[in-house]
C-alpha cells in the first residue's frame, strides 16, 4: 500500500485523532491494552529482510489470532471507532498514535511523534513476538532480529508498569504494579524486591535480573525515574519506528503545523490580554 502524504491536513487529523485517543483512553483505562497493540504491531519487525513491524498488518484475523495477541481485538475495536472518525489516517499511524498516547495519559513521559506509516496486510509468521517462559538469551533474539539494544529490551520492559495478564489471554494472571494505571518506574523496583503477594513476575521479567547487562539497567531504573523517563521515550519512538524513514517533507509539515499552533496560541494569549484590559478600562469607568 502506498505511504500517505503527510501534509498539513493529514497532521491535522492526526491532532485530532489524538485528543479522541486522550479522551477513550482516559474514560475506558484502556491505556494498557492500547500501549500493547502498538508494542505488538511494531515488535514483529524484522531488520534483515525489512518484514513485519509498525505497519497495521495486525488488524487481520490471521495475525490478531496468533496466540500471542490473544485479547488485542479489544483495542482493534476501539481504534476503529478513531479511524471511523479520521478514515485519512493510516491503520500503522493510528496504533503508533495509541502506543504514545497511552504512556502520556497515564503520566509518562513524552514521545514524539512522526506519521506517515504505510499500512500492509502481509503478516509475519506466528512466534516473532518474545515468549514470556523464556530466558535473556531469547529476549535477546527477539530484540536484536528488531535492530533493538539491549537498553531497549530494559526500558521497554519497564512497559509492564501499565496493566496486567489476564489467565484466559495469557495464562498469567495479575499486575507488576500497585498502580497499574500510572506509569512509572515502580515495575523496576517491585522486580528488585523480589516476589510480593499479589503481584506478577514473569520468567522474562525475572530473567532481567540474571545477565549483569540487564541488571545495571534495572537498578539504575529502580533509582533514577528520570533516567527511566528519558531511555523509554528513545526507546518508544525507536519501536515505532521500525523500518520506518519518515521523509523530509512530512517533517516539515509537522514542524509547520506546531510552529502555526504555536502562533495561535500566541494569538490567543495576545487576544485575552486585550479583552481583559478593555473589561477593566470599563469597570473603571463605571466605578
Ligand atoms: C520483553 C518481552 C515481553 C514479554 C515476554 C511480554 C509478555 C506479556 C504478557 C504475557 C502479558 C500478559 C497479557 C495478558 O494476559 O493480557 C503482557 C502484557 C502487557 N505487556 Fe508485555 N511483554 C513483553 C514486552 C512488553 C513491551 C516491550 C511492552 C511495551 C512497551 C509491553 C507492554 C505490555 C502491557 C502494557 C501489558 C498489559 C496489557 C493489559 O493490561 O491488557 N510488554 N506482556
Amino acid at each position: 500500500m502506498a505511504a500517505p502524504i503527510v501534509n498539513a491536513e493529514y497532521v491535522k487529523e492526526i491532532n485530532k485523532a489524538r485528543r479522541d485517543l486522550r479522551s477513550i483512553i482516559s474514560s475506558k483505562n484502556c491505556a494498557p491494552i492500547m500501549l500493547r497493540l502498538a508494542w505488538h504491531d511494531a515488535g514483529t519487525y524484522d531488520a534483515q529482510t525489512k518484514t513485519g513491524g509498525p505497519n497495521g498488518s495486525i488488524r487481520n484475523e490471521e495475525e490478531y489470532t496468533h496466540g500471542a495477541n490473544s485479547g488485542l481485538k479489544i483495542a482493534l475495536e476501539l481504534c476503529e471507532g478513531v479511524k471511523a472518525k479520521h478514515p485519512k489516517i493510516t491503520y500503522a499511524d493510528l496504533y503508533q498514535l495509541a502506543g504514545v498516547v497511552a504512556v502520556e495519559v497515564t503520566g509518562g513521559p513524552d514521545i514524539s511523534f512522526q506519521p506517515g506509516r504505510k499500512d500492509s496486510n502481509v503478516c509475519p509468521r506466528e512466534g516473532r513476538l518474545p515468549d514470556a517462559k523464556k530466558d535473556f538469551q531469547h529476549l535477546r533474539d527477539v530484540f536484536y532480529r528488531m535492530g533493538l539494544s539491549d537498553k531497549d529490551i530494559i526500558a521497554l520492559s519497564g512497559g509492564h508498569t501499565l496493566g496486567r495478564a489476564h489467565p484466559e489471554r495469557s495464562g498469567f494472571d495479575g499486575p507488576w504494579t500497585q498502580e497499574p494505571l500510572k506509569f512509572d518506574n515502580s515495575y523496576f523496583v517491585e522486580l528488585l524486591k523480589g516476589e510480593s503477594e499479589g503481584l506478577l513476575k514473569l520468567p522474562s521479567d525475572k530473567t532481567l535480573l540474571e545477565d549483569p547487562e540487564f541488571r545495571r539497567y534495572v537498578e539504575l531504573y529502580a533509582k533514577d525515574e528520570d533516567a527511566f523517563f528519558r531511555d523509554y521515550a528513545e526507546s518508544h519512538k525507536k519501536l515505532s519506528e521500525l523500518g520506518f524513514n519518515p521523509n523530509a517533507s512530512a517533517a516539515k509539515a509537522c514542524s509547520d503545523s506546531t510552529v502555526l499552533a504555536q502562533g495561535a496560541f500566541g494569538v490567543a494569549i495576545a487576544s485575552a490580554v486585550v479583552a481583559l484590559s478593555y473589561f477593566y478600562e470599563i469597570r473603571k469607568k463605571m466605578k
